[in-house]
């Protein structure tokens, strides 16, 4: 039979971004080898983050979202580091990318790994499994804004941030959650706004989870302002299985759900374009860390997850299942990392894994 050549642009960033990956990587490496011919991966590398920044006064080449698009997966590790401030570097790298290629919806799993200390006061722990769906196209984050209004004076700078929800953005990524919530076990979506104070967009997304949810009386539904939901994480977390929420508050979230479940350092997430006409792209939760980067220490487990729902997205779901095994294997094992409370380095996690792989197999 025929071999599939899956083409990956790989993006490292900065700080633990770059090591992170590069266990990623060698993780694929590892499936490859042992596909029996059936597919591989063929990764190239692009430089921008920002070193590139510095060198070129840009984080990417100005066609830079052009030059992604015929890859099958984007491959991401981490942006931003001291020295370029930190609203550049997202902008010019990060959300250039995922808003150029239309990836409008962030799948964000909490998973509560075996092994790992809890840091949630719960009888159930384990059996918790959430996923966060973050509307990734707009809201908060659509840039809409500006400064240096004039003729104001010395210390009355005057600066407009507007959230912009539209119709579209939030059906299709409120229906993204019902679909999922669908193939789970519990059938459960928890939406999360702020509608008694953001009155116009967060009121139109409400709106439209009513509605559609109409459409799936299958699923159960609740909605939530976020400041309770916080509390609900912590106090009530067997309530909670698909959460959709908006750009910002999502992001806010899956930070909190991933500290819950042990560390930032082992949450994975997914950015696609569930059309399929752009490449999607999996990286950690996390950023660069400048304050562990260099050092060996960086817990590879949220880039290595994401390489699975990558695996999973480009028709390898078997390949998908057995990485996620492995990684929960790892962790019961006791190879942690720092960060997990443990003294293992990052290599030897993914040394572990691979060896897990490899019985699994
Ligand atoms: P961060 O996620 O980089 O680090 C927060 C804390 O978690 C640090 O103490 C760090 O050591 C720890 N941590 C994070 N990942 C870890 C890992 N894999 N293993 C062990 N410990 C880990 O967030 P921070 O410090 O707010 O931001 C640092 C830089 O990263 C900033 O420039 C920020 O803009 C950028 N950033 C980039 C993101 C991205 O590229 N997607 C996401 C979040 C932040
Ligand atoms: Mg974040």
């Amino acid at each position: 039979s025929e071999s599939k050549k899956f083409r990956l642009a790989v993006i490292p960033g900065d700080g633990i971004g770059k090591e992170v990956v590069r266990e990623g990587l060698r993780v694929l490496d590892f499936f490859e080898q042992n596909s029996g011919g059936k597919y591989s991966f063929e990764s190239d590398f692009f430089p921008w983050g920002c070193e590139y920044y510095l060198e070129h006064g840009k984080m990417m080449d100005e066609d830079g979202v052009d030059k992604l698009r015929d890859y099958d997966a984007i491959y991401f590790g981490a942006v931003g580091f001291p020295g370029v401030p930190d609203h550049v570097s997202l902008w010019g790298l990060r959300i250039a990318i995922c808003q150029g290629l239309d990836q409008w919806a962030n799948i964000r799993p909490v998973e509560f790994l075996p092994g790992v200390p809890r840091r949630l006061n719960h009888p159930e722990a384990d059996k918790l499994n959430w996923v966060l769906i973050r509307e990734n196209s707009e809201g908060e984050y659509s840039g809409v804004g500006g400064r240096n209004f004039t003729g104001r004076g010395p210390g009355k700078e005057v600066a407009v941030q507007s959230s912009l929800f539209t119709e579209h953005g939030c059906e299709r990524i409120i229906r993204y959650a019902f679909d999922l919530a669908r193939t789970r076990k519990r059938k459960k979506v928890t939406s999360v706004t702020k509608s008694n104070a953001q009155q116009f967009g967060m009121v139109l997304w409400d709106e439209v989870f009513e509605h559609v949810s109409k459409e799936y009386p299958d699923v159960e539904t609740d909605q939530w302002l976020v400041d309770a939901m916080a509390a609900q994480f912590v106090l009530r977390p067997e309530e909670l299985e698909v959460v959709v929420a908006s750009n910002l508050f999502a992001d806010i979230l899956s930070d909190l759900g991933s500290a819950l479940s042990g560390s930032l350092g082992i949450a994975a997430s997914a950015n696609l374009n569930p059309e399929r006409r752009t490449p999607s792209m999996f990286e950690s939760v996390h950023g660069s860390a400048p304050d562990i980067a260099g050092k060996g220490i960086a817990n590879p487990i949220g880039t290595i997850g994401s390489a699975a729902l990558m695996l999973d997205h480009l028709g390898l779901q078997e390949e998908a299942e057995q990485l996620n095994q492995a990684i929960r294997e790892t962790t019961r094992q006791g190879y942690l990392t720092r960060d997990l409370g443990g003294t293992h380095n990052t290599e030897e996690i993914t040394d572990a894994i691979i060896d897990n792989l490899g019985k699994i197999q």
